[in-house]
């Protein structure tokens, strides 16, 4: 297990990408592997979550070649998956699972899909409970409905249902179960989530239908077998565009990003927090919208972060909280109830780790009220063996006195694996590729839009 030490970093001035975005990543295998035929992806995600992807579909009768790192060529089978000879091991990765089940219900044949210890505490029964209405045979092993998951594969038809929790896994599942049931499969959300399934579905030709009474999918269609290339992982951009947007005078590019609004949340919150934010789409052509962020970074202000806004920025509520401590003022964090679900319970880990670190923090059921301005000093912080938690912290190092050591930090490879050399690029700039700024010829402001 590798501790990660870290600095007080200099002002960033820098023009970077990121590596694919992952929730992308694991859908276009999914989709590429039911395909009529050969997909080429390009720019996958090379995270652990959407390795164990491949190597799940592999195991369901796949061929998936990988001629480069981020490059895979996925020979879809027409919806024909074969009976797999032994677990599905799932690792840390939520998505892989929750899909999975959805995909694997309606199939002719058995299937158990096991985690690591963090999946396996994590609640299933939001997904077994429409499954089971769908006609799915699917038992949870663990306590309380939690994995390894046996499948029995049965007949499945479609259901309307509203959804219980906004959960873009949930409403996944139940798009792939929908693939393989009868009828229609129809799904109300509570608050938007994360749109990608319902725009890669229809990227490879098979129709959702999207209304008041919700999203629809309807039974028995294959995807067309096309070519996809993946933007990059805003999830990922945002530990850098928080380091640069609290930097009075730091100035960050980010080429290739992906800019669906369904995620982008991130840059909302900062231009309320001052930082002066631009983005341009560059590319819809693949029905994902990808460009360029820049960001110029300000003394931070306090914000609030609640509602409707939290499906939109869920995966960056950590380092938001990171940027709260940073920032003048009392920074809320409300209705974020499912950070206690993730890899850990997300809010009492970055309760601890900020108070570790001198931050003023008060923890509340669903989310936490952060008294910034205090400084921060570098100490021993845990992980918690999430990769998010430790990236969070690893930025919270670069503002903080002395030496910040996380410790634990592998699991930074459940997304992104090229974090730690990014962060040494970033924090020793020599020779590291500057930019100047570009936001006149940028087509699209945040700050104006707001
Ligand atoms: C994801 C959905 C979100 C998010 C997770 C990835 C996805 O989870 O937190 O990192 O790819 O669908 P929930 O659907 O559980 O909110």
């Amino acid at each position: 297990m590798d501790d990660l030490r870290i600095k007080r970093a200099p002002r960033i001035e820098a023009e970077i990408t990121v590596s694919g975005d992952k929730s992308i990543s694991h859908r276009a295998v999914l989709i590429a592997s039911l395909a009529n035929g050969p997909c080429v992806l390009r720019g996958f995600s090379r995270s652990a979550d959407c390795m164990n992807t491949v190597v799940a579909m592999r195991a369901l009768g796949i061929t998936i070649e990988q001629p480069e790192p981020e490059v895979l060529i996925v020979h879809g089978k027409k919806r024909k998956l074969t009976a797999p000879q032994g677990d599905i091991n799932c690792g840390n990765s939520g998505t892989t699972m929750r899909l999975l089940a959805g995909m694997l219900a309606g199939q002719p044949f058995k299937s158990r899909l096991v985690g690591d210890g963090s999946l396996s505490k994590r609640p299933m029964a939001r997904i077994l409970e429409p499954l089971r209405l769908m006609g799915a045979k699917i038992e949870a092993e663990g306590e309380q409905e939690t994995a390894p998951l046996r499948i029995e594969g049965a007949p499945l038809h479609g259901i309307n249902y509203s959804m219980p929790v906004a959960s873009a896994q949930l409403k996944s599942a139940l798009l792939f179960a929908g693939l393989f049931a009868k009828g229609k499969t129809t799904m109300q959300e509570p608050v938007p989530t994360r749109n990608h399934t319902e725009l890669m579905l229809n990227y490879f030709l098979v129709r959702t239908h999207k209304d008041e009474t919700g999203v629809s999918v309807f039974g028995d269609h294959v995807p067309e077998s096309r070519d996809f290339s993946i933007p990059g992982d805003i999830s990922s951009a945002a530990f850098w565009l928080v380091a640069a947007a609290a930097q009075p005078g730091g100035h960050l590019l980010v080429r290739e990003v992906g800019l669906n609004e369904t995620r982008t949340g991130l840059l909302g919150v900062l231009v309320r927090m001052g930082a002066q934010v631009r983005e341009a789409i560059e590319d819809v052509d693949q029905v994902e919208p990808r460009g360029i962020v820049e960001i110029t970074g300000a003394r931070l202000k306090a914000t609030v972060i609640q509602g409707k806004e939290i499906p939109q920025l869920i995966d960056e509520l950590p380092i938001l909280a990171v940027a709260g401590a940073l920032a003048n003022g009392t920074t809320i964090i409300r209705h974020a109830q499912e950070l206690r679900v993730k890899e850990t319970d997300r809010i009492a880990a970055i309760a601890h780790n900020l108070r570790s670190m001198g931050g003023q923090v008060v923890e509340l059921t669903d989310g936490l009220e952060i008294h910034g301005g205090a400084p921060l000093h570098g100490t021993r912080l845990s992980s918690f063996g999430d990769h998010r938690v430790a990236m969070a912290f690893a930025v919270a190092g670069m503002f903080a006195e002395g030496e910040t050591v996380i410790q634990d930090v592998d699991c930074v490879a459940t997304s992104y694996p090229g974090f730690e050399k990014m962060l040494s690029e970033l924090c020793n700039p020599k020779g590291f590729r500057t930019t100047t700024p570009v936001i006149s010829s940028l087509s699209h402001s945040r700050a104006e839009e707001e």
